[in-house]
């Protein structure tokens, strides 16, 4: 991305509550397939602004690492850490899903909502599975369609914007080949768009609008992203954030 485009993203993007769609009872709903676990160690790997990073220190009793590459999401994770008094289980660290060099079999669980896509849903599977403890898990949720034949509207659209975009059975067969089974799956609900994400979206770009209204370039950026709401609007029934929660084989 151009810096002046991440700018207006940043810009866009900065202080709302998320940086994808979710909501923390289906975090929750997620962890409740997993096993009990006494005081597991978590990765939430591109954790933006912490939703489910506090949400996972909450119901695991464990500690948490937040990691991401965008330091001022890190700012605001930080910030909920030291309010909730959490700063012993929870930390906030600066690195790329695609660099990290954590000790090996290090971590109970991984988590990613909504990450997975920047590195591809195959190969974060396949890389990050050396960093998960023998028989521990990978809970991601991911961009799939939840039907197969998407109208060409939306299709052109996913095949631009992410071309690894697939079907819920067709992950299901990727799964096992990269040495997982499979707990459970769920796609994540319409409101789980709405509430914390697509809706403070919304108002920031009609915010945004008005302050740059002389200016196009920024213009273009905020209908690029109002074109992304739209097309859920439109096309919810046919995509969505699927939860995949796996175990190490
Ligand atoms: C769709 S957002 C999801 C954020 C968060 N999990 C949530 O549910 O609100 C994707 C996140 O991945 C982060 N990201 C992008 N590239 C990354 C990379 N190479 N390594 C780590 N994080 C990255 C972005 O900064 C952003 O916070």
């Amino acid at each position: 991305m151009e810096k002046r485009t991440r700018d207006i993203f940043f810009e866009i993007h900065k202080g709302l509550p998320r940086e994808g769609p979710g909501r923390n009872d289906y975090t929750r709903r997620a962890f409740e397939i997993l096993p009990k676990l006494d005081k597991p160690r978590i990765l939430d790997i591109g954790c933006g602004p912490g939703g489910p990073t506090m949400e996972l220190a909450r119901l695991s009793g464990g500690s948490v690492i937040g990691l991401d590459n965008h330091q001022s999401y890190l700012d605001v994770l930080e910030e909920k850490i030291r309010k909730a008094g959490l700063s012993e289980r929870i930390k906030a660290v600066n690195g790329s899903m695609f660099t990290m060099d954590f000790p090996e079999e290090s971590f109970d669980i991984i988590w990613a909502e909504g990450s997975i896509y920047i590195i591809g849903f195959k190969r974060g599977l396949k890389d990050w599975r050396k960093f998960i403890k023998p028989q521990g898990f990978l809970v991601v949720h991911e961009m799939t369609w939840l039907k197969s034949d998407p109208p060409n509207e939306i299709a052109d659209y996913w095949k631009r914007m992410y071309p690894g975009i697939t079907t819920i059975p067709k992950n299901l067969e990727i799964i096992p080949r990269c040495s997982y089974d499979v707990l459970g799956h769920f796609p994540l609900p319409e409101d789980a768009w709405w509430e914390e994400y697509y809706h403070p979206l919304e108002e920031r770009i009609n915010q945004l609008r008005a302050k740059y209204k002389e200016n196009p370039e920024t213009l273009r950026t905020l209908n690029s992203e109002q074109e992304e709401i739209d097309l859920y609007r439109k096309y919810s029934a046919w995509y969505g954030s699927v939860f995949y929660v796996m175990q190490k084989l």
